[in-house]
């Protein structure tokens, strides 16, 4: 047989080989069977040298083209294997719609603030401004500006954490120097509630925590009167405990209001009987509040003769307490979700 012929039916086999291969090794297999080098095709083109010159060209053209023929049927058969891999991944990784999804799990809102929020949306109701303020404050606006004297005891080290000797910044013990800040920068007149973090040097207890929270409040406007004052506090213990929940105002001190107040609400528990809840009284303590002392509206540049105004500030912690019968402070910050996903 001749070369010619050789070449004729290894290029027919490698052309076969090629287009059965069906797995990459196979087609690896083939590749280096034909065109490796050590292939079949490889060895008739080492035989071109024994041909005569007149053979030579026609037969080393034919060799080439076997060649080219073979390696573009490598070529198509390694694309069709490649787009059957890809097939098959495809197939493999198609999602199932219709398996149930998890269902992400969704959080509580803290008790605490679920009363907050019931406490905001009375006071936004009246046309309020709700405020945030710093922790870190200035004892100017703390106490001086709210007519706090030198000697007052909340002013005390063991009472309040100062940043520095000179006691000139602190973390602040109440929300009241909110209302400095609100006369500051509001203009007259203003309707502003700011709820935030407190802190003074308390054990914790059943009752007490040296971090708590307090909602501040303060109407400055022209002929305000103690009756705004008890009206609208009324108005936010009903819609916090419920329509008909009763109040008491007692007298009490406050070195920025005058006069000043507390407020206490009916117990809930006995409904004014009087109960261990309550201490025998029949009454809950639930805010300070009065009518703003002339003088701290003074320093703040206001004209008490023109304008009168009320503040109130009240725990937080207390209102949700009693707002969904929690006993125990500490369940307010232990953060333990059986607690709080009965909310
Ligand atoms: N800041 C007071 C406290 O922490 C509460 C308070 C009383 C706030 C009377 C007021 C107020 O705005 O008018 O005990």
């Amino acid at each position: 047989m001749g070369i010619r012929e050789d070449l004729a039916r290894v290029r027919e086999e490698g052309l076969a080989a090629m287009a059965k291969a069906t797995l990459g090794e196979e087609l690896e297999a083939a590749r280096l069977k034909y065109l490796g080098k050590k292939g079949e095709l490889t060895a008739l083109l080492k035989q071109m040298g024994r041909l005569s010159a007149e053979e030579r060209p026609a037969m080393g053209a034919l060799a080439n083209e076997a060649r080219a023929a073979v390696e573009a049927a490598l070529e198509t058969a390694s694309k069709k294997l490649e787009a059957a891999a890809l097939e098959r991944k495809l197939k493999a990784e198609t999602v199932d719609v219709t398996i149930p999804g998890k269902a992400p799990k969704i959080g509580h809102r803290h008790p605490m603030y679920l009363a907050l929020d019931e406490i905001k949306d009375v006071f936004v109701g009246m046309g309020f401004t709700v405020l945030d303020g710093p922790e870190v404050e200035l004892a100017e606006l703390n106490f001086d500006r709210l007519n706090a004297e030198e000697s007052h005891p909340s002013r005390d080290w063991s009472d309040t954490f100062y940043f520095d000797r000179d006691e000139r910044v602190m973390l602040r013990s109440q929300t009241s120097p909110m209302q400095v800040r609100a006369m500051e920068t509001m203009p007259l007149p203003m309707r502003i509630i700011a709820p935030g973090r407190v802190y003074r040097k308390d054990e914790v207890d059943a009752t007490h925590s040296p971090m708590f929270h307090q909602v501040e409040g303060m109407v400055i406007d022209k002929n305000v009167t103690m009756a705004d004052l008890k009206g609208t506090l009324n108005l936010l213990v009903e819609r916090l405990y419920g329509a008909g929940t009763k109040t008491r105002f007692r007298p009490h001190h406050f070195p920025f209001t005058e006069p000043s107040c507390e407020m206490d609400v009916q117990c809930h528990k006995c409904g004014g009987a009087g109960c261990p809840t309550c201490k025998g009284e029949g009454w809950i303590e639930l805010l300070g509040a009065g009518m703003i002392h002339p003088t701290v509206l003074e320093m703040s540049g206001i004209d008490p003769n023109v304008w009168s105004g009320w503040a109130f500030g009240m725990g937080l912690e207390r209102t949700a307490m009693r707002r969904f019968k929690i006993a125990d402070l500490r369940l307010i910050f232990e953060n333990d979700v059986r607690f709080l996903e009965q909310f």
